[in-house]
């Protein structure tokens, strides 16, 4: 079968990846979609359970830091066009060990632009989209919003890898004319979403009746957008961004952590039939992370003016519907929190 855009996504098998995979996989039957991910601890192939037998879909478990096998799979599969999301994901961790973010965020990305510029020698018309944070911008005080325009002020050993990768992406689109487009997107919540992050490790303990542990003094704020609408900006700006461009994609939807985990928890008492505050009584405050960037909000006006994108539905709809979904799958949780999840956890406040 000849399919009319044969397209790598790396990190497929984790958050966002799988949300994407699954959109691209059913709305596009002439796309062959190849699914490169590492299986990672944050990677996991029964996200993907529902389209795996698709006949435009294949599976990769390869490593974005080995120009051998991305050469192979290039050349395996004539890869068209690149939509890259492999990358260690979560602050806390980078905070503990940095080393791997470079590794995998920064290495890695300049391994696959390596390959991809070399294999497409010559070709006109393939696209490297590359997805990225919010968090390369900094931290907001009380005002103001991120711009595409915003000077990049890593602060975190994550952000910081991601901010190097964006560098090394639009370095490639202006030296050797590489064909990238990027995005830089505010948190994401939603189903499949690993329990380390605030919102699926907030449910998970509530359910378990377990402390939940509030940084600082909660009064950090996030900007918070359902994954499935980042999974259809994603395919938007891979469709109609002008090359060479970044796009902010977000939901101008700010909350500080406390008051989500708060309204998380009467959600909560709510779907399981508890005392109204009898799981807000699990909040605890913790001793802050380190240098704990205290607001991120972004500007997503160029995505929705230019390319007509912007989110399908409230915060409020989008998170009961990922409580609902994490309620109805405590075996995906049991599941991917079985290896060494539990260790690092206690480690990691011990450490503190
Ligand atoms: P995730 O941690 O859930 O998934 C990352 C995936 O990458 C996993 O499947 C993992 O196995 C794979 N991976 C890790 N190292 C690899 C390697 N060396 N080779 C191949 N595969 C490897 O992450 P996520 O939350 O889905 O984020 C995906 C992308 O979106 C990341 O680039 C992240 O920076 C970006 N992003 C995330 C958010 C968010 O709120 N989660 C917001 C904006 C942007
Ligand atoms: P997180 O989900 O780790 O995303 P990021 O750090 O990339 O924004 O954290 C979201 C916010 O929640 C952040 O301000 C840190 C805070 N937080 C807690 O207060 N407690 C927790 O257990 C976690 C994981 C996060």
């Amino acid at each position: 079968m000849s399919f009319d855009k044969r397209i790598l996504i790396t990190g497929g098998a984790g958050f966002i990846g799988s949300h994407l995979i699954r959109l691209m996989v059913e709305k596009y039957p002439k796309y062959k979609i190849v699914n490169l991910d590492k299986l990672t601890y944050a990677g996991n192939l029964n996200n993907l359970d529902d389209i795996q037998d698709r006949a435009n879909y294949t599976f990769v478990k390869a490593d974005i830091c080995s120009p051998e096998e991305i050469k192979t799979v290039f050349k395996e599969h004539d890869i068209s066009d690149v939509i890259h999301l492999a990358a260690e994901s979560h602050v806390d961790r980078s905070i503990e060990g940095p080393m791997e973010f470079v590794m995998t965020n920064v290495v890695g990305t300049v391994n696959l632009l390596q390959q991809a510029k070399d294999q497409w020698e010559g070709k006109e018309g393939n696209v490297f989209h590359h997805v990225s944070t919010d968090e390369v911008y900094g931290s907001l005080g009380s005002e103001g919003l991120f711009e595409e325009t915003t000077a990049y002020d890593p602060r975190s050993p994550y952000s910081a890898s991601k901010a190097s990768s964006d560098h090394f992406v639009r370095a490639f689109y202006h030296t050797y004319g590489l064909k990238v487009k990027l995005s830089n997107c505010s948190n994401n919540y939603g189903s499949h979403q690993f329990p380390e992050k605030l919102i699926p490790l907030m449910i998970n303990n509530i359910v378990h009746k377990k402390p939940l542990p509030i940084y600082g003094k909660g009064d950090n704020i996030r900007d918070w957008l359902w994954v499935v609408d980042h999974a259809s900006a994603i395919e938007t700006i891979f469709h109609k961004g002008a090359v060479g461009e970044s796009y902010n994609v977000g939901g101008l939807n700010e909350w500080t952590n406390i008051d989500l985990v708060n309204y998380l928890c009467k959600l909560m008492d709510k779907k399981l039939g508890r005392k109204d505050g009898e799981s807000a009584s699990l909040i605890e405050f913790v001793t802050d992370r380190a240098g704990h960037d205290m607001r991120y909000a972004i500007d997503a006006s160029k995505i929705e003016k230019e390319l007509n994108w912007k989110p399908s539905v409230t915060f409020e709809e989008g998170l009961e519907s990922t409580v609902d979904w994490y309620l109805k799958n405590q075996k995906w949780i049991d599941n991917v929190t079985s290896g060494d999840y539990l260790d690092y956890y206690t480690n990691m406040y011990e450490d503190r």
